[in-house]
């Protein structure tokens, strides 16, 4: 998980940075004046506001899958799907491919909490064989771009026909690691977001929407000091 460039006045920071030309090939959709884009009261004090509306992801899923239709047709496709941030995105994407597929998941995680990435583990491996197939691997948002570099080599490594890389999110600014992804959802600025599966510290994952934090909801979990409880003098310890 990582830092954002969170500040009081984000919201006509982003605005100004979805103008750029860099965020023009799928950029946020513009136009936030529908009451989609209003904050629902209920996450009002945490959320600060929504990138992107539940209506703009459905409408480009559709247009992604028919690429993706396009490309895979004519041979079974394996999905590899990695967890957990891809499980409203990957819901929604497979039941517009009106394809043969087979479906399998990576468990990766970041060990560190709040919003800075920390070591990769595994949790979870590959059970299907991809050797010899096409293979369309699917993340939630392509950021630094270390996770999909660690899983694309170790899918690599099993040599499929073919991968083709499908993100929901592209955060282009914050990249480290030389990957990009064939199917691009939105380009989004560099925000930490959360919803539609995005978590933060495990919690968000449930908003219909792309949305923003405010700065301190993950200040207030990520840089918490708890002080420790006083030992009882000759108490047991551990058990
Ligand atoms: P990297 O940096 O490896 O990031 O490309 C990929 C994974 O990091 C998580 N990530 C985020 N999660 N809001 C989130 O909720 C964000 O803005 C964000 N950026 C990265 C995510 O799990 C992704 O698969």
């Amino acid at each position: 998980m990582r830092q954002p460039n969170l500040r009081t006045g984000i919201a006509r920071q982003a605005k100004t940075a979805l103008q750029h030309p860099k965020f023009m090939r799928a950029p946020v959709p513009e136009g936030h004046a529908s009451p989609d884009d209003r904050v629902p009261a209920r996450w009002r004090k945490e959320v600060e506001r929504v990138l992107i509306t539940d209506a703009q992801i459905a409408q480009r899923i559709r247009g992604m899958s028919r690429d993706i239709m396009r490309d895979f047709a004519g041979r079974e496709m394996v999905v590899v799907s990695l967890l957990n941030g891809t499980v409203m995105f990957l819901a929604d994407l497979i039941r517009n491919l009106a394809l043969p597929l087979r479906l399998d998941f990576i468990g990766v995680s970041s060990y560190g909490a709040g919003t800075e990435s920390g070591d990769l583990v595994f949790t979870k491996e590959l059970r299907l064989n991809v050797r010899g197939r096409d293979v369309l691997l699917v993340d939630d948002i392509l950021d630094t771009g270390k996770t999909l570099y660690r899983v694309l080599g170790k899918i690599r490594a099993l040599k499929p026909r073919r991968i083709k890389t499908c993100v929901l999110l592209n955060k282009a600014a914050r990249r480290v690691e030389a990957v990009e992804a064939d199917y691009v959802g939105f380009e989004i600025p560099d925000f930490f977001v959360v919803g539609y599966g995005l978590d933060f510290a495990e919690r968000y994952r449930n908003l219909p929407f792309v949305g923003v934090l405010y700065p301190h909801v993950y200040k207030k979990t990520s840089q918490q000091v708890i002080p420790a409880k006083p030992r009882k003098a000759g108490g047991r310890v551990g058990g």
